[in-house]
């Protein structure tokens, strides 16, 4: 599984305390999908469905949105 998705940000994003969850933890984004970057939304849901060795794009990187596979991974890749 992977996917496409477009940054548009150039620069670091400064965390404090008021990003923690009620669990005391920060939970950064890693699939690229959240809407709340870079903390993750639970937009990575989407992505639980994704099958080894594809590429998707999500249209304008929304988790609600279409899906396309754009790819397949090289085993080099992978
Ligand atoms: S890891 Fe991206 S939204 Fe959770």
């Amino acid at each position: 599984m992977a996917r496409e998705v477009t940054h548009e940000e150039n620069g670091p994003a400064k965390l404090d305390e008021s990003d923690m969850g009620d669990d005391g933890m920060i939970y950064v984004c890693q699939c690229g999908l959240s809407d709340s970057k870079p903390l993750c939304d639970g937009s990575h849901n989407a992505t639980a469905d994704e099958e080894d060795g594809v590429i998707y794009k999500y249209v304008n990187d929304d988790a609600d949105g279409e899906r396309r596979e754009i790819g397949e991974l090289d085993e080099a890749d992978e």
